[in-house]
C-alpha cells in the first residue's frame, strides 16, 4: 500500500512516525473513517466536517485547508487503485522531545493517511445480520469527538467475540448509547428509533444519512433514549457505520430479534441507501 505521511506518499513499509508521537503515548489524536465505493469517497464532505469539529475540540490546529486533505485522500485512491474500501485518516498533536503530558507550544500536527481496500458492498453479514451483547459504557465522556482513545471499545468487541457474539451494544444507566463503532437503530411499527446525537455518541455521517432517506420513506423518526429491554422488544434492529453502511441486527444478548432473520424496513433501508444515499 502507499500511504501518506506528513507530505509524503510512501510505501507502508517505510512510513513511519516517531515514539514520541503524542497519538502513540497519549491517543492525543483524532481521526476519520471515509468509505470508498467504485473509487469515489462517500459523503467525505461530512467527515471532513467531523474531523475540523474534533480538532477544534481538543484543541488540535487543522493541519491543511479541507480541499488539500480531500486531494490527497484522492491521490491515495489513484496511488493505490482503490476501488471499494475505507480511507483512515488520523491526526496527532504531534510529537514532542520527550514523553510530556503538556504538550510544547511550537509543536505540528503529524497527519496519517492509509488504504483500507476491502469489499465492502457484499458484505456476507447484510444477510446474515450480527448478533450483539450488550456491554457497560466504559468509555470516556466525550464520544462526540473522534478520537482515537479507542480501548473501551477494543474491550468491548472483544469480549463480544469471546463470548461467541459479533459486536457489542454499549449500555449506560439501562440505556444503550452506540455500538462499540457503529451508531445502534431500533423499529417498532413503522417508527425509527435512534439515539438523539450528544456527548454520549459519536454522531454518525452514516446515522445522518439514514435518518434524512427515512423520514422520506414513509417512517416515523424518533430520536430519543432507549432501554436495552426496549431494544430486546423491538421488531427489528440495525447498526451503521462508514464501513458497515446498515448491518441488520438479529439478536441482543439471548433475545432473538423479530424472526431471527434481517428485518424487512432494515433491508430496504439498506438498499435504499446503496441506490440513493451514495
Ligand atoms: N467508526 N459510533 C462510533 C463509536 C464509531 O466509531 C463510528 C464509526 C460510528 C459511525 O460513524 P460513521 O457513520 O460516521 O462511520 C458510530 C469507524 C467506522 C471506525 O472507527 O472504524
Amino acid at each position: 500500500r502507499i500511504c501518506y505521511v506528513n507530505g509524503q506518499f510512501v510505501s507502508e513499509s517505510n512510513a513511519n512516525i516517531s515514539i514520541f508521537d503524542r497519538g502513540f503515548l497519549f491517543a492525543d489524536s483524532v481521526y476519520e473513517v471515509n468509505l470508498v465505493l467504485h473509487k469515489a469517497l462517500i459523503d467525505s464532505q461530512g467527515h471532513l466536517t467531523r474531523l475540523a469539529y474534533s480538532l477544534n475540540e481538543v484543541g488540535i490546529p487543522m493541519p491543511m485547508p479541507q480541499d488539500e486533505l480531500m486531494a490527497i485522500q484522492r491521490a491515495i485512491i489513484e496511488k493505490n487503485q482503490l476501488v471499494h474500501g475505507a480511507i483512515y485518516l488520523q491526526v496527532t498533536r504531534g510529537q514532542d522531545a520527550d514523553r510530556d503530558f503538556l504538550p510544547s507550544k511550537t509543536i505540528q500536527p503529524n497527519v496519517v493517511i492509509i488504504p483500507q481496500p476491502k469489499n465492502l458492498l457484499e458484505n456476507p453479514l447484510a444477510d446474515l445480520g450480527i448478533r450483539v451483547m450488550a456491554f457497560p459504557e466504559i468509555r470516556w465522556a466525550k464520544r462526540n469527538i473522534k478520537s482515537t482513545g479507542l480501548l473501551g471499545a477494543v474491550l468491548a468487541k472483544q469480549a463480544a467475540v469471546d463470548n461467541g457474539f459479533d459486536d457489542a451494544w454499549f449500555i449506560e444507566a439501562g440505556l444503550v448509547t452506540e455500538g462499540s463503532a457503529n451508531n445502534a437503530f431500533i423499529i417498532k411499527g413503522n417508527r425509527l428509533i435512534t439515539k438523539a446525537p450528544n456527548a454520549q455518541i459519536l454522531n454518525g455521517i452514516t446515522r445522518r444519512a439514514i435518518l434524512t432517506m427515512a423520514t422520506t420513506h414513509g417512517l416515523t423518526l424518533e430520536e430519543r433514549d432507549f432501554s436495552l429491554d426496549e431494544a430486546k422488544s423491538a421488531d427489528e434492529a440495525f447498526v451503521t457505520s462508514a464501513t458497515m453502511l446498515v448491518i441488520p441486527v438479529i439478536q441482543i444478548d439471548e433475545t432473538i430479534i423479530g424472526d431471527g432473520k434481517p428485518g424487512a424496513l432494515t433491508k430496504q433501508m439498506r438498499q435504499i441507501y446503496l441506490d440513493t444515499g451514495l
